[in-house]
């Protein structure tokens, strides 16, 4: 399977995002992470449509949209008018099916996410409701540069045998938080196909050859 690269812009310096989006494109990024958090589902609170819009005229990579917000069904217009290309919905916060009826009617792609502590089993309806993409946490959602959760990688086995088994072998899963250039490997072999990667690709002194590291 092709792996995909998604360093998260959480980690990198909010006043030259714009830069940084261009940056990451000239650096073979696949997707551009967009962490989107509202102080509610999450402490934290980052930015919000206004800053995809802001960053969707730097770069052609697709911006991967990850709301860790309460009530996501009032703000799939605002990202998909903004210029989102997947929007990533958390199933501890809303109702999975009509949130992707909802994101698929502005033609954008529709991905759902579980936190580390939400059984595996949470997320197969999701599969089964045409998802695009399944993200899976593997730090509790709300800050970059946690410990990347060692569980997380039972869970990805699990969700990539379930796919197969529902004839979606290729499937994208996700994995997210934690992600170094020393456990992607781990994560790769467990059957994850896009990386985001925050701390890892931000802090490094030669982004091209971290991000050309982290396939794996
Ligand atoms: C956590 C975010 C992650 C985070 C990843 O709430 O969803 O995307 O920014 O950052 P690192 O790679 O530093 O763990
Ligand atoms: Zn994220």
């Amino acid at each position: 399977m092709q792996i995909k690269i998604a360093p998260s812009i959480l980690a990198s310096d909010f006043a030259n995002v714009g830069e940084t989006v261009r940056n990451l494109e000239a650096s073979g990024a696949d997707l551009v992470h967009c962490d989107v958090m509202d102080g509610n589902f999450v402490p934290p609170i980052t930015f919000g449509a206004q800053m995809v819009k802001a960053i969707r005229p730097h770069t052609k990579l697709p911006l991967d949209c990850h709301l860790m917000v309460l009530h996501p069904e009032t703000h799939i217009e605002d990202f998909a008018r903004a210029g989102a290309d997947i929007i990533t919905v958390h199933a501890e916060a809303c109702d999975i099916p009509a949130l992707f009826r909802e994101i698929a009617s502005f033609g954008v792609k529709k991905s759902a996410v579980i936190n580390p502590d939400t059984p595996v089993g949470k997320i197969f309806p999701a599969v089964d409701e045409g998802a695009d993409m399944i993200l899976l946490m593997s730090v509790r959602p709300g800050w970059g540069g946690q410990k990347f959760i060692h569980e997380t990688l039972q869970k990805i086995e699990t969700l990539r045998n379930y796919c197969v088994a529902r004839g979606k072998p290729d499937l994208d899963i996700e994995v997210d938080g934690g992600i170094t250039e020393e456990n992607v490997k781990d994560v790769i072999a467990a059957g994850a196909n896009v990386i985001v990667a925050g701390s890892t690709v931000f802090r490094a002194a030669d982004m091209v050859a971290t991000i050309r590291r982290l396939r794996g």
